[in-house]
């Protein structure tokens, strides 16, 4: 049974870019303690730019040993990565490059293969590797943290796309309706099976599918890919600013408190 989703309504993005890290220390500090490392997956796009720049400053630099946070990916584009449109090529350009990770924990989707689907399969045999989890398990991250397109995709799961329905794989190539088309990302059950899931999600634009994802009704998730992220058994957490909750039952009827 899927947990309810916890909805963190901050201030502004500032004030959401300090609690999301606040929170990756300390679900980083659990991991490490308890298993020696922390396992996580980040996305692209331009939300968690700002938590990644607060993770590398003075503030939480100091938070967590480092040397044992090893880096994954929710998605990729199918570009080299020093591409500016590379996922890789942001994190390491906000993140991993200030922190001074070294390569050895950095676990890159490798867009720049000329066969996505080969960069796919090897991904996915790098993190069964990775965690120790031939099929038919699953590997469990300690945190994946998602952002949420105003079509309601998340990862590059895109509406009405083939991997949507893929219930066997960790990892597939996909399309994108527009931009850097071909795409590798982590599959709904992969996703799933993390112990914490964290979306990132700012702005006005955003705030008619928070809502169709948060309170909608009976909706066809193959149009509403965020809809299909549910735990197995782990947190779903929701970092907004106002703008983007905004049309949340919540917010219109003045019940949220936002978070101090
Ligand atoms: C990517 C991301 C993608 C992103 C959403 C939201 O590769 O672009 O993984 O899923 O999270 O498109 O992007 P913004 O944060 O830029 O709105």
């Amino acid at each position: 049974m899927s947990a309810a989703p916890e909805l963190r309504i901050m201030n502004d993005s500032g004030e959401l870019a300090h609690e999301a890290a606040e929170l990756f220390g300390w679900l980083g500090q659990q991991a490490i303690a308890s298993e020696g490392s922390f396992r996580v997956a980040l996305p692209g796009g331009s939300t968690p730019e700002a938590l990644y720049r607060t993770l590398a400053g003075a503030e939480f630099a100091g938070m967590l040993d480092w040397g044992r946070v090893r880096f994954f990916f929710g998605d990729e584009r199918c570009v080299p990565p020093d591409h500016r449109d590379s996922n890789f090529a942001m994190v390491h350009e906000c993140l991993l490059n200030p922190l001074k990770i070294q390569a050895e924990r950095v676990f890159r989707m490798r867009g720049e293969d000329s066969q996505p689907e080969r960069a796919a399969r090897e991904y996915e045999d790098q993190l069964r590797q990775e965690f120790g989890t031939p099929p038919p398990a699953w590997p469990r991250f300690d945190l994946i943290l998602l952002g949420l397109g105003e079509d309601g995709h998340t990862a590059s799961l895109f509406p009405e796309t083939q991997a949507l329905g893929e219930r066997t794989r960790l990892v597939v190539a996909n399309e994108a309706p527009r931009g850097v088309t071909p795409r590798l990302t982590l599959t709904v059950p992969t996703i799933n099976h993390a112990k914490a899931i964290c979306f990132l999600v700012t702005g006005n634009s955003k705030a008619d599918m928070v809502r169709t994802v948060l309170e909608g009704r009976d909706q066809d998730t193959r149009s509403v890919p965020a809809k299909l992220i549910k735990p197995e058994n782990g947190r779903l957490i929701w970092f907004m600013d106002p703008a983007a909750a905004s049309e949340l039952t919540i917010a219109k009827q003045g019940i949220v408190s936002h978070e101090e």
